[in-house]
C-alpha cells in the first residue's frame, strides 16, 4: 500500500532508532533528562526564542499556548479552518474557557486587513479579545504558505493592539524549505510558536512550544495540569534531534512528489485541486461529476494500492512524506489518472 493519508504515518528509520536508543535520559519532571533539555534549548534558539517545552503532541502544544495567553472569557482570533478551531476537540472552550472568533481566509491564509473591526469593545457584555493565532503551513487550506510580509503585518497589528500572537507551526519546516526563510525570522514574529516533529520530520512522537522564559515556565505548569509531563522521554527527544539534523532539507523531495500527485489530480475530470497550485506536501482536492463521493474515490484508489484520506463528503487529502518514494508517487499518480477512465 502507498499510504498518502497523512505525513504522521511514518515509522522511524534505522538511523533514527539508533539515535533514540543511544539517547541519554533522566526524569524530565525533575528537569534531569539531558536529551530533552538539549532539544528544548536547540529548538528555541533556532526560532529565536528564549525557552522551549517538549510535549507529546501538537494539539497539547497549541492548547497550552491558548491557556497561557488567555483566561476564561477571552477570545482568540483565528482562521475558520485552522487546526486549533476545527480539529482540537473544542479544547479552547473545554480546557481554557475561551471562545474562538473565526475569520474566513484564502485557503487558510489571512491578511492584516482581515482583522479590521475584529477587536471586541471594552464592555462588560463582551468577551475580551486576547490572542491572534496563525497556522503555517496551513493544513486545511491546502498546505499553503504565508509570506513573512503578511505575517509581519498581522503580528505588528496584533502587538500594537495589545494582543498576544501564537503560531501553529506544525509544518513550519515545510514553509522554511519552500521560502528559504529561516526559522528565526518566522519565530520572532510571534510570542509563542508550536512546532511538530511527528509530521514531515518523521518522528514517532513530539512537539515543542517555544517562547519567552516566563511564559514557558507557566507552560510547564500547564503541561503538568494537562497530563503531558513525561519521565525518560529523552528517547523520544533523541528522535527529534536526529530529525532536525537529517529530515528538514529533504522536505523538498516531498514537495516535488506532491506536485507529481497534484498534476495527476488536475488531469482527471471531476477532480478539482484546492488550491490549484500545490506548494508543499499536502494535496487537497474536491470530488465532483460522475466520480461519486470522496469515499467512492478513496475506495477505488485503495483497490489500486493507494490510500488517501476522505475528509468530507466531497473532500480528499493526499500527503507525501518520508515513507513514500518518488517511484511510489509515480505509481499513485498513475492510479489517480485511471479514475478518468
Ligand atoms: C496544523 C496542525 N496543527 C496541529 C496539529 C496537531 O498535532 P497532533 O496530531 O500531534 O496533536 C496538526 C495535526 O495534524 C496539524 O496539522
Amino acid at each position: 500500500m502507498i499510504d498518502l493519508r497523512s505525513d504522521t504515518v511514518t515509522k522511524p528509520t534505522p538511523g533514527m532508532l539508533a539515535a533514540m536508543s543511544a539517547a541519554a535520559v533522566g526524569d524530565d519532571v525533575f528537569g534531569e533528562d539531558p536529551t530533552i533539555n538539549e532539544l528544548e534549548r536547540r529548538t528555541a534558539a533556532m526560532f529565536g526564542h528564549e525557552a522551549g517545552l517538549f510535549v507529546p503532541s501538537g494539539t497539547m502544544s497549541n492548547q497550552i499556548a491558548v491557556r497561557i495567553h488567555c483566561r476564561p472569557q477571552d477570545e482568540i482570533l483565528l482562521e475558520t479552518t485552522s487546526h486549533i478551531y476545527l480539529w482540537e476537540a473544542g479544547g479552547a472552550a473545554a480546557l481554557s474557557g475561551v471562545t474562538c472568533r473565526t475569520i474566513d481566509g484564502q485557503f487558510g491564509l489571512l491578511n492584516e486587513s482581515d482583522f479590521a473591526g475584529k477587536i471586541r469593545p471594552n464592555d462588560m457584555h463582551a468577551v475580551r479579545t486576547r490572542l491572534v493565532s496563525l497556522e503555517n503551513t496551513h493544513n486545511r487550506g491546502g498546505g499553503t504558505v504565508y509570506s513573512p510580509e503578511a505575517i509581519n503585518g498581522i503580528s505588528k497589528w496584533a502587538r500594537s493592539n495589545g494582543l498576544a500572537t501564537h503560531l501553529d507551526g506544525a509544518r513550519i519546516w515545510n514553509a522554511m524549505v519552500v521560502t528559504g526563510v529561516p526559522a528565526k525570522i518566522w519565530g520572532q514574529m510571534f510570542d509563542t510558536v508550536s512546532v511538530c516533529f511527528s509530521k514531515g520530520l518523521g518522528t514517532p512522537v513530539g512537539s515543542a512550544l517555544l517562547g519567552p522564559k516566563d511564559l514557558i515556565a507557566h507552560a510547564r505548569r500547564i503541561r503538568k495540569l494537562f497530563g503531558g509531563a513525561m519521565r525518560q522521554a529523552g528517547f523520544l527527544a533523541g528522535a527529534c534531534l536526529y530529525a532536525l539534523d537529517h529530515n528538514i532539507d529533504r522536505l523538498a523531495e516531498d514537495h516535488a512528489n506532491a506536485k507529481l500527485v497534484a498534476e495527476a489530480v488536475g488531469e482527471v475530470p471531476g477532480l478539482t485541486l484546492t488550491p490549484a497550485k500545490v506548494e508543499t506536501n499536502l494535496v487537497w482536492f474536491e470530488v465532483g461529476g460522475k466520480l461519486g463521493t470522496a469515499k467512492d474515490v478513496a475506495n477505488r484508489l485503495k483497490a489500486d494500492g493507494v490510500l488517501v484520506a476522505a475528509l468530507g463528503e466531497k473532500v480528499i487529502r493526499a500527503v507525501t512524506h518520508l515513507d513514500v518514494t518518488r517511484e511510489q508517487c509515480v505509481k499513485a499518480a498513475a492510479a489517480i489518472r485511471k479514475l478518468a477512465g
